[in-house]
This record gives C-alpha cells, sequence and structure tokens, in this order.
C-alpha cells in the first residue's frame, strides 16, 4: 500500500506540473497572438480609477480636432439629469440610438413623428454639440405600412425620397454628417443584401439615396455605415468596392462609418484595421469610428482582468483614429452600461462602455482619456 502511494503520488505530481505548463504556455500563446494582431499587452488600469477630475474626454478631443460621441437614449436624456450632465459634459457628438429610424420618424405614411428627434437636436445645440445622425435608409426598422405594402419601383423610389427630403430637410444645416445608408452589404461579403430597398428599388437605391440626401442638405457630411468590416478581408472589399463605385460615379458620399461592435474573445486584427481605414482615406473619404462597444462577458479571466484588456483595446483605437489620415470621431454606442443594446437588446449581461452601470469611468474611460492626453 505504501509503494502503491508513493507510487501514486509521483504520478500526480508529474501530472500537476503538466497541466501547469501546459496553462502557461497557452496563456503566453494567446498573449503573444494577442498582441501579434496590434492589440498591445493589457496594462492595469485599475488604480487610475483614482484620478479625478481629469479633463473631460470632450475637451482632450477637442485638442486633436477629434469628435468623441455616444449614441444616446431618448427616455435617459430627457429625464435622468446624471445621464445627460455626464453625456453634456464627456461628449462633443451626438447619435441617436433609436429616435431617427425611419420606423419612429414616419410610422404612419406621411405622418412624421419628430417630437424625440427634435428633442435631440435642441439638446445638442444647446450644448454646442455636433449630431451624427442615423439612420436614412436601413433594410430594419420599417413601419408596417411600409413593408406590407406593394408598390412599384417609382412609387418606392418616390417614397424614399420623401422620407429623406423631409427629414433631412427638416435639420438642414444642423447636422454634420449623416448614416445615409447602413448596412447594405451582405454577411458573406459577396455583394449587396437582398432586403426591402434593393428588391423594390434595385442596387441603385444607394446612389439615390446619396444623391437625395446631398440636395437636401448639401453641407452635412454623408457616410456608409456597416459593421464587421473594419478590418481588412471580403466584408470590408465589398465595402471598399462599394464605396468605390460611389465615389467614380460622382455620387455624394463623403466618408465610411465603422460600426466596431467589437467581441473581446474575438478581435480583429488591429493593424488589418489600420489598413482598411488607410486604403478608405486614400480614396479621399474621411472614417469614423461610429458604434464602438466592446463585450467581454465571454472572455477568460477576472471581471478586473477583462476590463484592463478592454481598456487597452479602447487605448489602441483612440491612438489609430488620432493617428489616421482621415479619422474624423469615435462614437460609442450607448452612454453607460446599463443602457447598453447589448444588456436590452441582445440580453447578455454585460459591460461594453465608457461608463459603468452607476455612471461611474472604467479603465476603458481613462485608457482613451490617456491615449488623447498623451498624444501630441
Ligand atoms: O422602446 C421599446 C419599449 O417601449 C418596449 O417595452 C421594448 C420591448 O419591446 O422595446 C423598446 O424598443 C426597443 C428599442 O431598441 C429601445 O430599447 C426595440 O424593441 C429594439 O428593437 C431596439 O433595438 C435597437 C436596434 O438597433 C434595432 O433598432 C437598439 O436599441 C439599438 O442599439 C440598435 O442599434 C443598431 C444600429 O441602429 C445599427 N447598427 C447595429 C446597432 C446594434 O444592433
Amino acid at each position: 500500500m505504501h509503494q502503491f502511494i508513493q507510487q501514486y503520488r509521483g504520478f500526480a505530481i508529474a501530472s500537476f506540473i503538466a497541466v501547469g505548463v501546459t496553462v502557461a504556455l497557452s496563456l503566453h500563446w494567446f498573449l503573444y497572438q494577442h498582441h501579434a494582431d496590434g492589440w498591445a499587452q493589457p496594462v492595469d488600469w485599475s488604480a487610475s480609477t483614482t484620478q479625478q477630475p481629469l479633463p473631460s474626454l470632450r475637451t482632450l478631443a477637442h485638442e486633436h480636432g477629434l469628435a468623441i460621441g455616444a449614441a444616446v437614449a431618448m427616455e435617459p436624456l430627457l429625464n435622468d439629469p446624471t445621464y445627460s450632465t455626464l453625456v453634456a459634459r464627456e461628449f462633443s457628438s451626438l447619435s441617436p440610438e433609436n429616435a431617427m429610424k425611419f420606423e419612429l420618424l414616419q410610422p404612419q405614411r406621411n405622418q412624421f413623428q419628430f417630437a424625440a428627434a427634435d428633442a435631440l437636436v435642441d439638446f445638442a445645440q444647446a450644448h454646442k454639440m455636433t449630431i451624427y445622425a442615423h439612420v436614412l435608409v436601413w433594410y430594419r426598422r420599417l413601419p408596417d405600412w411600409l413593408v406590407k405594402g406593394h408598390w412599384s419601383r417609382d412609387e418606392l423610389k418616390s417614397i424614399l425620397k420623401h422620407h429623406i427630403d423631409t427629414v433631412v430637410g427638416r435639420y438642414r444645416g444642423k447636422i454634420a454628417a449623416w448614416d445615409v445608408v447602413n448596412e447594405a452589404v451582405n454577411m458573406e461579403g459577396t455583394g449587396l443584401r437582398d432586403d426591402f430597398w434593393r428588391q423594390g428599388i434595385g442596387p441603385d437605391y444607394i446612389d439615390l439615396a446619396f444623391e437625395w440626401a446631398h440636395a437636401a442638405d448639401p453641407d452635412a457630411k454623408l457616410f456608409y455605415n456597416d459593421f464587421g468590416g473594419e478590418a481588412l478581408g471580403r466584408k470590408s472589399d465589398q465595402i471598399y468596392q462599394l464605396v468605390k463605385g460611389l465615389r467614380d460615379r460622382g455620387v455624394p458620399i463623403h466618408g465610411v462609418g465603422l460600426q466596431s461592435h467589437f467581441k473581446l474573445w474575438k478581435l480583429p486584427s488591429l493593424k488589418d484595421i489600420a489598413a482598411n481605414v488607410q486604403r478608405l482615406s486614400d480614396l479621399g473619404l474621411d472614417v469614423e469610428f461610429t458604434e464602438l462597444d466592446l463585450r467581454v462577458h465571454k472572455a477568460w479571466g477576472s471581471q478586473t482582468d477583462k476590463l484592463n484588456r478592454q481598456a487597452q483595446v479602447y487605448q489602441q483605437i483612440t491612438n489609430l483614429c488620432l493617428t489616421a489620415p482621415r479619422c474624423r470621431g469615435i462614437t460609442t454606442w450607448g452612454v453607460s452600461d446599463q443602457w447598453s443594446w447589448v444588456r436590452f437588446v441582445l440580453q447578455q449581461p454585460d459591460a461594453p462602455l465608457l461608463f459603468d452601470q452607476n455612471y461611474q469611468p472604467k479603465p476603458a474611460y481613462f485608457a482613451v482619456a490617456q491615449a488623447l492626453r498623451s498624444h501630441p
């Protein structure tokens, strides 16, 4: 028996060492791989939470001519002073998370509901903020009267032109940029989505939308916006070809919005994002990170580790935008974690934004501030 314990103990110790070495090597490989994609090593930002008060992100970003924005939900913007005070202090740009979507602006044909959108515009003007407006043409959030109707191509063109003329015309001179068309490229990156607008009008709905928007407000910058095409790849190649074609045909497009809904456990290559931003800039287009958020809940490690790594990613994106020739702004898709669509719509217990559920700055906030402060 004694001999068996001796032999068994040796086997157990050897197994323990083997497992420990395997875990250490895997962790090293992961961190190296992470680093190999250009994402810097995580650092401990937790100590920085005590650094108060800092100049606001809005103040720091202004020094570099960079817009720093947030997508806002109207309920807290109008009813929660903590939310609205934080928005006005920290951000220089506003985006309507939902208030300017087709379904909410024109719920019935020719019956427009502008109260919420007007309130957002009023808030922005009162706080000297710019507006990156979202969204004129999207295949989602379309009202029943529209999607259930049977329209000829000309009828649908007329409906879309009327929507754009009415909405863009109403806010002429008050909107810095519009998401004119959102998510028109299919997930596979093989072409355009076969969606409501393409089926009803044809692929030229995109050219038409940009031309109508430009006619309605010649001073607004007009963007194509999409997700999943931030780094080099099939979808971003398709987006590149789409916007290059628009430029080549003389269609008034001024920029591309990279939505940037990232996941910490599945990050694109930072180097490939930078290369994609560069090639879009080489077309003469501006680039904005339009819906930046970074989910962490499925990543490995403690919450502190995850939030530190999240901070590093936010900092790297900020540095990229500061150094890219035509990156004009970064907008986070939401203000604080409890209002994130990831919790509301995806029903995931996540923490993707710069402020936590108590509106307190997270490590990511301090990392963005440091990137802005330390950029020459
Ligand atoms: O306001 C109603 C509320 O009264 C109701 O009780 C509740 C339950 O049905 O729904 C609430 O409306 C929801 C709305 O978000 C406000 O929370 C809608 O159902 C829900 O569909 C809507 O989701 C939005 C989603 O777009 C679809 O429009 C998200 O907030 C918004 O963050 C998300 O944003 C999109 C961008 O527009 C495009 N890029 C991707 C991004 C994330 O999906």
